[in-house]
C-alpha cells in the first residue's frame, strides 16, 4: 500500500503532466474511453484525497457523502456547472479550474461555427462529395455575408471578448449583454431583447448555472430575425434545445452552429441533430493539443496545491481557505 495520498484521475489528460503529480500522489487512472458512472466513480474515488475530472464527472452530494477524504477535486474545464460547489465548500473541499489557457481555442470554434454556418461550409463540403457540383453556378451555394453584420454575444467574459475581437477583425458590429458591462472598444452593451431581434449571429458565452439556464428560450429564439443564426459554444442547457430544433425546422431562424448539448453525447434521434441548416461539433471547443495540454498542466497544478494544503492556481471557491 502507497503512503501517498491517493487521487483518481476520471478522465486521463492529454500529454505527460500526470508525470508531475506521481511525486505527490498515488494516481489511479480511470481506463475506459468513455465517462465512469457515478457507482465507478464512487468505486474508485472513495478513498481518494483528490480526484481530477471532465465536464462529464457530476461531483454531488452523493458522490461527496460517498469520498469522506476529499481535499481537492480539479476540473480540466473553465465550467464548472457539473460541481455542486455550495456542498464542496461547505465540506472545505478546495475545487480548480483551468480558466484563460483555453481562452483562443473556443473563441475560435465560436468563429470556425459563425462561419460554418453562415457560409454553408459543411452544406458545400457534403455537396461536393454526392456530386452535385456540375458547374460554375452564380446562385449555386449562396450564403450570408458576416462583413458588415451584426453580432450579439451573451455574455463578455473571456470567451466572449475574445469572440468580439476575432469578429471585429471580419468587420462586424458587436452587440453584447453582460451582467458586467466592461468597457470594450466597439461593444455595444444592450438589453437582451434589442441583442436578439437586432443580431444577424447571436453567440452564447455565460456560464451555466441556475441563472442562465434557460436563458435562450423559446421566447427569446422567436425574437430572432428569420434571416439570424444562433450559436452555442457556452453550455447546452443555456439555450433551450427543442424549441432552437423547433424554430430551425419552421425556418423561423437561418441556422444555427451548436458544440454543447443538453446531453451529451447527444442522441443521434435528437431533435436538434435532425434539424436542417445546423453545423454540430461533439463539444471541441478547447480541442487543440496545445490547449490540452495547458488546461492538463492547470488541473496537475491545482492538484498538486491542493494536495500540499496550498491554495490552488485556479480556485473556484476560495472561501474554503477562510475555513480551514
Ligand atoms: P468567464 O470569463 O467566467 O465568463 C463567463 C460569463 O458568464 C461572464 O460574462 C459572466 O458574467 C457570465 N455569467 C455568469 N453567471 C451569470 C449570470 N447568472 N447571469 C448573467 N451572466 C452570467 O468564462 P469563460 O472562460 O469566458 O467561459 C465561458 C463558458 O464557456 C464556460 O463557463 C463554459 O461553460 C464554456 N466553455 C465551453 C467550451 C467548449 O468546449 N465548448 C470551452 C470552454 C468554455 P460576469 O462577467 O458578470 O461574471
Ligand atoms: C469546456 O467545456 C470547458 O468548460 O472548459
Amino acid at each position: 500500500m502507497s503512503a501517498l495520498p491517493k487521487v483518481f484521475i476520471a478522465r486521463p489528460p492529454e500529454g505527460d503532466a500526470l508525470d508531475r503529480l506521481r511525486p505527490y500522489a498515488e494516481v489511479v487512472v480511470w481506463g475506459e474511453d468513455r465517462p465512469a458512472s457515478r457507482e465507478e466513480l464512487i468505486a474508485h474515488a472513495h478513498d481518494a484525497v483528490g480526484v481530477l475530472t471532465s465536464v462529464a464527472d457530476r461531483i454531488d452530494e452523493a458522490v461527496l457523502d460517498a469520498c469522506p477524504n476529499l481535499r481537492v477535486v480539479s476540473n480540466m474545464a473553465v465550467g464548472y456547472d457539473n460541481f455542486d460547489v455550495a456542498r464542496l465548500t461547505q465540506r472545505g473541499i478546495a475545487a480548480g479550474n483551468t480558466p484563460g489557457v483555453l481562452t483562443d481555442a473556443t473563441a475560435d470554434i465560436a468563429m470556425a461555427l459563425i462561419l460554418a454556418s453562415t457560409r454553408r461550409i459543411v452544406e458545400g463540403h457534403n455537396a461536393l462529395l454526392a456530386g452535385e457540383w456540375t458547374s460554375w453556378n452564380a446562385s449555386f451555394m449562396l450564403g450570408f455575408e458576416i462583413s458588415g453584420a451584426t453580432l450579439g454575444l451573451i455574455g463578455t467574459g473571456r470567451i466572449g471578448l475574445a469572440v468580439a475581437r476575432r469578429a471585429q477583425a471580419f468587420s462586424m458590429r458587436v452587440l453584447a449583454t453582460s451582467r458586467t458591462r466592461r468597457a470594450e472598444p466597439g461593444i455595444e452593451y444592450v438589453e437582451l431583447d434589442q441583442l436578439l431581434s437586432e443580431s444577424d449571429v447571436v453567440s452564447v458565452h455565460v456560464a451555466l448555472n441556475e441563472q442562465t439556464r434557460g436563458m435562450v428560450g423559446e421566447r427569446e429564439i422567436g425574437l430572432m430575425k428569420p434571416t439570424s443564426f444562433l450559436v452555442n459554444t457556452a453550455r447546452g442547457a443555456i439555450v433551450d434545445q427543442r424549441a432552437l430544433a423547433t424554430a430551425l425546422n419552421r425556418g423561423a431562424i437561418a441556422g444555427a452552429g451548436i458544440d454543447v448539448y443538453c446531453e451529451e453525447p447527444v442522441a443521434l434521434d435528437d431533435p436538434i441533430v435532425q434539424a436542417p441548416n445546423v453545423v454540430l461539433l461533439p463539444h471541441i471547443g478547447s480541442a487543440t493539443t496545445k490547449t490540452r495540454r495547458a488546461m492538463a498542466d492547470l488541473a496537475v497544478d491545482n492538484l498538486i496545491a491542493g494536495l500540499a494544503g496550498r491554495p490552488l492556481v485556479h480556485c473556484i471557491n476560495p472561501e474554503v481557505y477562510n475555513q480551514r
